[in-house]
């Protein structure tokens, strides 16, 4: 049988906020759509799972969060990872997407669109699968790297400088892939099953030459008229959108309440999965928002003690405030 590749090389792991169903939910609601009444989450091709975990932490009652990936590697990779920061409602499958069952409110296919042969494979099974007022995120790229072709000839990352510091798992999976087809939006829209339509891309403005996919069912019709929307932040989580209407007026995607908190109160308290990965000596910690946050080994220690049972406070706690990695 032949190797996963993903299996012979890790693809590096993390927290995408863009594809967060907070995210996803509120730009269907700007473009005048419900968003889902339920959260039934799966992350297509999620590697280690790194992104599905920390929406999993974010989201302690949705009903079912599923990553699914070829490579077992990866999969055993997010397993132990969920369990080592303490996130008990996610569940991971070495599956092929093909045999996925079930129905999703949240579908998120990042980074397999212009990597994978079967294109029309991976939009059939979004449609298959995501329920009647779902969101789909699909990421795909319009134009390939110009040194592609010197790279896959000489198979040599050194001889190109725009690889120089990266990733290996980036070089090898991104760079050097087999496939990497480009593929214009109008392309994309053009490949959807009837029942599904593109709402807009999760980043405004969107950038150039690669697309992040909003998809909803395009039978179910707006409920409302779409908001004119005016600005979306972009890496920030959550996100915040101003109105060109209304350009004072800032919304925030929240449904659930916001734990989080930027000024550290007198016992502090760490966000949970924080707090363990800190305990299990990790260096770089998953925050709240979807970031990682680098500590020394000091730190990362006095992050795991904060249990809320002691009064203190220092320069240190402020920056784990500021940092999104402290609850109320
Ligand atoms: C480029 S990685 C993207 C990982 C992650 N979604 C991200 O954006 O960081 C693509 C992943 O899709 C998985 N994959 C490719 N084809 C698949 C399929 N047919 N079914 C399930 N997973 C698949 C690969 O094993 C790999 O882990």
């Amino acid at each position: 049988m032949q190797q996963n590749p993903y299996d012979q090389i890790p693809y590096p792991s993390a927290p995408l906020p863009r594809t967060h169903p907070w995210k996803l939910g509120g730009i269907a609601l700007l473009n005048g759509y419900t968003p889902p009444a339920r959260a039934r989450i799966l992350d297509i091709g999620c590697g280690a799972g790194r992104n599905l975990i920390w929406i999993a932490a974010t989201m302690p009652d949705a009903e079912l969060c599923l990553g699914v990936d070829l490579a077992a590697t990866a999969i055993a990779d997010a397993q132990a990872f969920a369990v080592k920061a303490g996130v008990t409602n996610v569940r991971f499958e070495v599956r092929d997407l093909a045999t996925v069952e079930g129905e999703f409110d949240i579908i998120i296919a990042s980074g397999l669109y212009s990597w994978i042969a079967d294109k029309r494979g991976l939009l059939q099974c979004i449609h298959r699968l995501l329920s009647p007022d779902g969101v789909a995120y699909v990421s795909f790229h319009e134009e390939d790297r110009p040194w592609r072709a010197e790279l896959l000839e000489h198979r040599d990352p050194s001889r190109i400088p725009d690889l120089a510091d990266l990733d290996p798992g980036l070089v090898y999976h991104d760079a050097m892939a087999e496939i990497s087809d480009p593929v214009s939006l109008e392309e994309f829209v053009e490949a959807l099953p009837a029942d599904l339509a593109y709402v807009c891309d999760a980043r405004m403005p969107p950038e150039e030459t690669f697309h992040e996919a909003v998809l909803i069912r395009s039978g179910r019709g707006a409920d409302a008229d779409p908001r004119d929307l005016y600005w979306v932040t972009q890496e920030s989580f959550p996100a915040t959108v101003q109105l060109a209407e209304a350009p004072e007026e800032v919304l925030d995607f929240w449904s659930a309440p916001r734990a989080i908190v930027r000024t550290a109160g007198e016992r502090p308290i760490a966000w949970e999965p924080a707090r363990r990965l800190a305990a299990a000596g990790d260096s770089e910690i998953m925050n709240y928002y979807g970031a990682m946050v680098e500590l020394d080994a000091e730190d990362a220690a006095l992050l795991a003690s904060l249990d809320g049972a002691r009064a203190i406070r220092n320069e240190a706690i402020e920056f784990f405030a500021q940092a999104g990695l402290l609850v109320g």
